[in-house]
């Protein structure tokens, strides 16, 4: 993906006024039926949903650290200890999914739970995960299995975590014990959840922990999971030709791509955050996944404004191998950037760029999220354009909601039409991208089941199904079910 496109995705007055559907959504909707064989699924992680924290040998990942040493850094003081308690319900969850008319999901393997702290299997830890991979498959149910959700083993961590090279080689041990232990059960792999976000959370912005603010760290942390990502899909070619894989096995990374746009009539500059932002966030991954490299001006740029990649030699063989045979995009927003005002911040870091408020901008007031469906469509486009022969698929899309409770109905379920409405936007507009040549193969939901959400707990609920705290996690499904469950069954966006 070039400058000239990536710059090409800049909203203009033209395409950013109105929803390119039209006036009449729901009738514009009609219009649209999705491909027969295109998946609809849910998305989670075990992170926020499995809970038993300290039980069956599971370790302490960087949430139950955190959770131990300040628990009110977490909404409503609620740490990571309990998820939505899936481990106790994975049955009637599968039996929920399978109900509504959903064919996959995906959860992710805790490497705090399947490794001991000498690096070989816990049994208990492994057992578990066969016992649900055999549920699933019993409910009926394709299970994609993600390595890693942001769940750092606190020891790990201790160790220098993603800042070293010593943490990126235990990553590369774990991903290759989870491959032999259940090569023959799961059929889609994938690596990283939204490699970005971590860096940018745990090491950039300062939001989760330990709460860093160093933009050349958090690059560091970027490209070491890039190495380990590439060393996972080494290893798992190497075994799958050796028969220790699925044949039919397929590996691929999911990241949040968001499409990056600036104002109208952008100066030189303001391009010039596009195609940095834009090249950290998305160009860095898909250039990775595609051609097995990091984009070259972007790298450049980098160095010559003081950020050095941690590099050594041999890196590039590996990275040569980081090639996937699909990928997820997550999308929830775009991003939205202009020139920076200061090219350095007050701690005198790096600064690639300002946000840009785009005044028409449609906010998901809760979560503080732009809603912009056009941005799948035009993510569908530059997928098709930029990196002709990559499958996708959306791998998260969603809405979480405060004080859902607040809208119950007569029969005191949630009545959540907006979450039909944004679900049913951002299908019509990845219909189009389908229509016009992307070839997307199908649609997660972020949070299906309303889970845990690292320091929000479950001040935002994403559910189409609730949980309720105050009585054992009952699961309630909420009136956008039955809309969901329709237009999974027959792919009509109705
Ligand atoms: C994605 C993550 O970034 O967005 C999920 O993969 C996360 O783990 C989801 O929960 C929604 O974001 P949040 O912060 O509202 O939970």
């Amino acid at each position: 993906m070039g400058d000239a496109q990536e710059a090409d995705l800049r909203g203009t007055e033209e395409d950013t006024q109105a929803p390119k559907q039209g006036g009449d959504p729901e009738a514009a909707a009609h219009r649209y039926v999705l491909p027969e064989d295109f998946f609809f699924g849910a998305a989670m992680s075990g992170p926020q949903t499995e809970g038993a924290w300290c039980v069956g040998g599971k370790l302490e990942n960087l949430w139950d650290t955190w959770s131990n040493e300040d628990l009110g850094a977490f909404y409503n003081r609620v740490g990571s200890y309990a998820g939505n308690d899936f481990m106790a319900r994975y049955r009637e969850d599968l039996a929920l999914m399978a109900s509504l008319g959903l064919t996959t999901w995906r959860t992710s393997i805790q490497w705090s739970r399947l490794l001991t702290l000498d690096g070989s299997i816990n049994p208990e830890g492994a057992a578990w995960y066969h016992e649900l991979f055999r549920a699933s498959h019993e409910a009926g149910l394709e299970c994609f299995v993600n390595l890693y959700h942001f769940d750092m083993p606190t020891y790990l961590f201790r160790r220098g975590g993603w800042e070293s090279r010593e943490v990126v080689e235990a990553y590369a041990h774990y991903a290759e014990l989870a491959f032999r232990e259940f090569g023959d059960e799961v059929l889609h792999w994938f690596t990283f959840n939204e490699p970005t976000v971590e860096p940018e959370m745990r090491y950039q912005e300062g939001v989760w922990y330990p709460k860093l603010r160093d933009f050349g760290r958090a690059r560091g942390v970027q490209y070491h999971i890039s190495l380990a990502h590439s060393l996972a899909v080494r290893t798992f070619r190497r075994l799958q030709q050796a028969g220790e894989i699925r044949s039919d096995a397929k590996i691929g990374l999911i990241n949040a791509f968001n499409p990056t746009y600036t104002k109208d009539d952008p100066s030189e500059a303001d391009l010039e955050a596009v195609r940095m932002v834009g090249g950290i966030n998305n160009r860095w991954w898909l250039d990775l996944v595609t051609a097995g490299k990091l984009p070259a001006d972007v790298v450049k740029t980098l160095e010559d404004r003081g950020v050095c990649l941690p590099t050594r030699p041999g890196d590039e063989e590996i990275l040569a191998e980081g090639v996937v045979d699909w990928l997820g995009c997550n999308y929830y927003q775009p991003r939205r950037v202009q020139a920076p005002q200061a090219a350095t911040d007050e701690r005198g870091h790096l600064r690639l760029s300002d946000d840009y408020h785009w005044p028409q901008a449609r906010i998901n007031k809760s979560r503080g999220w732009e809603i912009y469906p056009e941005g799948l469509y035009d993510f569908g486009l530059y997928i098709r354009d930029n990196y002709p022969g990559l499958t996708w698929f959306v791998s998260e899309n969603g809405m979480g909601v405060m004080h859902e409770e607040s809208n119950r109905d007569a029969e005191g379920v949630i009545a959540d039409s907006y979450r039909i409405e944004f679900v049913r936007d951002h299908l019509v507009c990845l219909a189009r991208a389908i229509e016009e040549g992307s070839p997307c193969l199908g649609y997660h939901y972020w949070g299906l089941i309303d889970n845990w959400s690292w320091a929000n707990a479950y001040k935002n609920r994403y559910g189409f199904v609730e949980v309720d705290l105050g009585a054992s996690y009952e699961r309630r499904p909420k009136r956008s079910a039955a809309w969901l469950a329709e237009v999974a069954q027959t792919h009509r966006i109705v």
